[in-house]
């Protein structure tokens, strides 16, 4: 039985954090096992927006180099830079020629950043993205090639199944609880990177929000920092949730973020340890690099040939 292919990527701006780890990479461990599964730098989406040109392909390696170092196996999983594959923006060309535009109006994203800037400030990419997006799904999706036809309007393809993360999976600021721990939230005290230093760790637990409820619990709408807190320790100790419950059920954040510390600090470390070492070998990076696009390449330029044809030329 051909094994189901999955696709996914992390863009290579900022620093990888908390977040991108439990809510995307952690789980690529587990999936490279029992899918064919591809795992992508997304650079080409990290220049809609201004960006330091010094700095794009220097965050792509390091992104990279993460992937490897939280346990994504080159032997089981083709990790590539998506600009190394020249075939998702040939795909995203021919795709645009027959996106309707008002499909692409309707993204509220796009009209705020565009009202605010307006017209002539924001490029064209900002609108269109979506589209590259899709490339990115569709040329690897693209398993059975006999299903694939081409008619005026629209391009049909294998439609892709999402899947669907495990629940907790979502970590939210350290900072306000509320909104997600994100690579653009402005502070930085927001969100634990993944290379943080112990002492950058330490400091920013001691110092993010909490409540002034008595004990600790999971799934109280008035405590989303609690919520929040107790789902990372225990993503990051890998207990259940019933265990976390009842071992911080009657804890203080006087005795809760000391725990916490020492278990993010305890499982980040290795993962420290392995980056530096891929990050202090830069040809065995570039030759995972280099092969992984080069199997991604051989599926991509597949269907690319395929849609060409479809599409009459
Ligand atoms: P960011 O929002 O930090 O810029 P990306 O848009 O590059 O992150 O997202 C990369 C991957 O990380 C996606 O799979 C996304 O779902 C996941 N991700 C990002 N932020 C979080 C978060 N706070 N919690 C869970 N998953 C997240
Ligand atoms: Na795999």
């Amino acid at each position: 039985p051909v094994k189901k292919r999955i696709v996914s990527g992390v863009q290579p701006t900022g620093s990888i954090h908390l977040g991108n780890y439990l809510g995307a990479i952690k789980n690529w461990i587990d999936l490279q096992n029992a899918y064919d599964t591809l795992f992508f730098i997304v650079d080409l989406h990290a220049i809609t927006l201004p960006y330091d040109t010094q700095q794009l392909s220097k965050a792509t390696k390091e992104t990279a180099a993460i992937y490897l170092a939280c346990g994504v196996d080159p032997s089981k999983a083709s990790v590539f830079v998506q600009s190394h594959v020249r075939a998702h923006v040939e795909l995203m060309w021919l795709l645009s020629s027959t996106t309707p535009i008002g499909w692409l109006n309707r993204m509220i994203q796009f009209k705020e950043k565009s009202l605010k800037a307006g017209d002539e400030n924001v490029g064209v990419a900002l609108l269109t993205y979506p589209v590259l997006m899709a490339s990115d799904i569709l040329l690897y999706q693209l398993l059975m090639v006999s299903n694939f036809c081409y008619r005026r309007g629209g391009a049909i393809f294998k439609v892709p199944e999402p899947l669907i993360p495990p629940a907790g999976a979502r970590v939210m600021s350290l900072t306000d609880g509320l909104s997600k721990m994100s690579k653009s939230a402005p502070s930085d005290q927001s969100r634990i990177n993944l290379l943080d230093p112990k002492d950058v760790v330490n400091n920013k637990i001691k110092r993010c929000k909490t409540d002034s409820f008595p004990g600790l619990e999971f799934d109280n709408s008035e405590r989303p920092e609690c919520n929040n807190l107790l789902s990372i320790y225990q993503l990051v100790t890998g207990k259940t949730k019933q265990e976390v419950a009842e071992e911080c059920r009657d804890m203080n954040w006087g005795t809760f973020k000391p725990v916490l510390t020492d278990a993010l600090i305890a499982h980040l470390h290795p993962i420290q340890v392995r980056y530096g070492e891929i990050m202090s070998d830069a040809s065995y990076l570039d030759s995972v690099l280099a092969e992984g696009a080069r199997k991604a390449a051989d599926i991509a330029d597949n269907t690319l040939k395929n849609v060409y044809q479809a599409m009459g030329f």
